[in-house]
């Protein structure tokens, strides 16, 4: 891709999912505000459903293009095939002079391959982030790599995501450490007044401390999930004054585990997904936190809540240097152990529960947008680069 002066260009941002489209909605913002430079066009496979509709919905995001594509028991190959399909007509349509993607889904890795077929250049929102064990997360690690492999401009969301890519011999000139956009949609959020809807209202916050869980990744289904919701069962039966919060991702094989294992269990509350504000603002109030997710490593040490992540790799280190989040993995008494001593012991919570800041500072979104218009020529001035702060 050449520089190259233009009076206008037009951005299409593809995403699916409901991590995708969080972190995606301040881009989508942004780039709305240029109106004389960026024609936007906004593109969603729709992998998810509710849990896309739900983020389209807070966010104000009216789609030019749904594909539509979700189905009950979607394999990688469904979710490939039908959402390159579907990019293939749009981008025919379109024309556009840039896509973005974002993170490391399946749609990531097809909208990338699906411009790079119609020779149309791709930026990479979250770019750069590596554990460099192919199948941990599955598909995930494959996913990024494959669509940085694609890439024309690269969003690093910090130090340790540029030198990753730089690793890989991408041209420094192509990479902008711009911060994760996540801080950005975390900042829209939360605050101290939001009340819950009464789906929480069973929720005791003044007398118990909250526990809020979340898992959904693919190389934790079945047994290694189940382990989990055992060692959560124990939690519940030593801990008189703790309540599990539990919104349980709408995919039916986590479902079945969870019901199984957790169902009717006093103090456990087992809910549909939530919308991303009661979300974020449940994520303020609780104690502690068990997830599998990655938008959720990175939005809880901004928040000062500590992190027991339930896998054995991260792509996201910067907040396990900074102490704020622990990776366990998912066996039954380690789980059991961690979440225990975290909530007996005072001085190792206050340990963990420092904020840290290392994943963004609200502002990743118009660097990304500025970085877009300094690369074809339609403003003089660079982003500054994010840095972490304490
Ligand atoms: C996907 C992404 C994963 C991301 C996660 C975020 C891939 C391969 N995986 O995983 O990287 O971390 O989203 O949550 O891209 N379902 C619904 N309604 C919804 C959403 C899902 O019913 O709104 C059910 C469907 O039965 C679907 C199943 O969940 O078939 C699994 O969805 P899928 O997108 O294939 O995988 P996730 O585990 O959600
Ligand atoms: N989230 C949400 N509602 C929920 C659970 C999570 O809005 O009930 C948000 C969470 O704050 C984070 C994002 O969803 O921003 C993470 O999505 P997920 O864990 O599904 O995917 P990952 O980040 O692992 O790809």
């Amino acid at each position: 891709m050449t520089k190259s002066k233009k009076r206008s260009i037009k951005v299409m941002t593809v995403f699916g999912t409901r991590p995708e489209a969080i972190k995606m909605a301040p881009v989508v913002i942004e780039l709305a505000k240029f109106p004389d430079d960026i024609v936007p066009v906004v593109a969603v496979t729709a992998q998810h459903r509710e849990m896309l509709d739900q983020v389209l919905h807070l966010f104000d995001i009216r789609p030019d293009y749904d594909l539509d594509i979700m189905a009950a028991g979607q394999t990688l190959f469904d979710i490939t095939i039908k959402a390159m399909r579907g990019l293939d007509g749009v981008l025919t349509a379109e024309h556009p002079d840039l896509v973005l993607v974002h993170g490391d889904t399946t749609t990531t890795f097809a909208g990338a391959l699906a411009a790079y077929y119609h020779q149309t250049a791709v930026g990479h929102v979250e770019a750069g982030l590596r554990t460099h064990n192919k199948y941990s997360p599955f598909p995930e690690e494959m996913n990024r790599h494959l669509t940085g492999a694609i890439a024309d401009l690269h969003f690093a969301p910090t130090d340790t995501s540029e030198k990753n890519l730089l690793a890989e011999n991408v041209p420094t000139d192509h990479i902008y450490v711009t911060g994760n956009t996540v801080i950005d949609a975390l900042h829209h959020t939360v605050n101290e007044e939001f009340s819950f809807d009464p789906a929480l209202s069973k929720i005791n916050f003044h007398h118990h401390r909250i526990v809020l869980v979340t898992t959904h990744r693919r190389e934790n289904l079945g047994e290694p999930m189940r382990h989990v919701y055992k060692a959560l069962k124990r939690l519940i039966d030593e801990l008189s004054d703790i309540e599990v919060v539990f919104p349980v991702h709408k995919n039916p094989k986590v479902r079945e585990v969870v019901e199984q294992e957790l169902g009717g269990v006093e103090r456990v509350h087992l809910i549909d997904p939530l919308d991303y504000e009661p979300f974020a603002n449940l994520m303020h109030r609780s104690t502690l936190i068990l997830t599998d997710s990655g938008g959720v490593q990175e939005e809880a040490p901004a928040l000062g809540k500590p992190v027991l992540v339930l896998r054995d790799t991260t792509e996201r280190p910067e907040a396990v240097a900074a102490g704020t989040v622990k990776l366990i993995g998912t066996d039954m008494d380690r789980v059991y152990g961690e979440a225990y001593r975290l909530l007996t012991d005072s001085k190792e919570y206050s340990r963990m529960a420092e904020s840290c800041n290392p994943y963004g500072d609200g502002h990743a979104a118009r660097r990304i947008v500025q970085a877009i218009r300094y690369h074809y020529g339609l403003t003089e001035e660079k982003p500054d680069r994010f840095t972490m702060t304490k």
